[in-house]
């Protein structure tokens, strides 16, 4: 049996000045800095990046930009491109979040040319996927996460897929409160696994993390985490306090 090493990356959205993100860095890193058993990785906005860079120097957490363009450099008002988080010593990139499909218009398309460009440039791409509360009632959910999936993974080779971290973060469980039961959760996860078997082999599917993402908790994160395909969780109101992100950190690392 493969063991996959659980990730909790911290999505922060559209928070924290870089003070402020430097601060609640430096406190994880004084909690779980030094550990190893869990990924960690805090994403703050691109404001924060080059202040949470430096607040985590030395230590096991690692740096994640929210988004970004495909393209490298050039007349993209507004954009930041792959070297320039990387520049920052960022080492993933969270791409694809519903909140850029349904604000921003990002489409699987789109979505799909950052994923490539992101692995292009040694980034791990943190790929979001995910139904909404509609498209769950009219019992599409596992189709509209194939599609995506698919269409967002498209010519990404077999030897750089286990580098990339999917995120299942169903539309209608982000910031309401509302978490997917374990099952439910389970149930998109094995069969994303599936997807990735029959897309790159068995034996790549079983080394990529797929991570849950909608309202994870320190309450509701160890029956969460002890799924068999839930390989760590992308947390965003819970990523904002020190605390309370340090606790899902301990509840990974306590999986077995
Ligand atoms: P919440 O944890 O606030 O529900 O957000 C989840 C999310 O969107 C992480 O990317």
């Amino acid at each position: 049996m493969i063991l996959r090493k659980k990730v909790i990356a911290g999505n922060w959205k559209m928070n924290k000045t870089p003070a402020d993100g430097a601060v609640l860095v430096r406190d994880i890193v004084a909690a779980v800095g030094k550990q190893s058993d869990v990924d960690v990785v805090v994403c703050p906005p691109f404001t924060g990046l080059e202040s949470a860079a430096k607040a985590l120097d030395g230590s096991n957490v690692k740096l994640g930009g929210q988004n970004m363009h495909f393209e490298a450099n050039g007349a993209f008002t507004g954009e930041i491109g792959a070297p320039m988080l990387r520049a920052l010593f960022a080492t993933h990139v969270i791409l694809g979040h519903s909140e850029r499909r349904s604000y921003f218009g990002e489409t699987d398309e789109l979505i799909n040319k950052k994923v490539l460009a992101a692995l292009k440039n040694q980034l791990r791409p943190i790929f979001c996927v995910g139904e909404t509360l509609a498209e769950r009632e009219a019992g599409s959910t596992l189709k509209v996460v194939q599609t995506q999936v698919e269409r967002g993974l498209e010519g990404v080779s077999k030897d750089l897929a286990p580098t990339v971290i999917v995120a299942y973060e169903p539309v209608w469980a982000i910031g309401t409160g509302k978490v997917a039961t374990t099952a439910q959760a389970q149930e998109v996860h094995g069969f994303i696994r599936g997807l990735l078997t029959k897309l790159f082999t068995e034996p790549v599917a079983q080394k990529v993390r797929i991570l849950y993402g909608g309202s994870m908790k320190p309450a509701n994160a160890p029956e969460l985490l002890a799924q068999k395909d839930i390989d760590g969780g992308l947390i965003g109101g819970a990523s904002l306090e020190a605390r309370s992100f340090v606790e899902l950190v301990t509840a990974a690392a306590a999986v077995k």
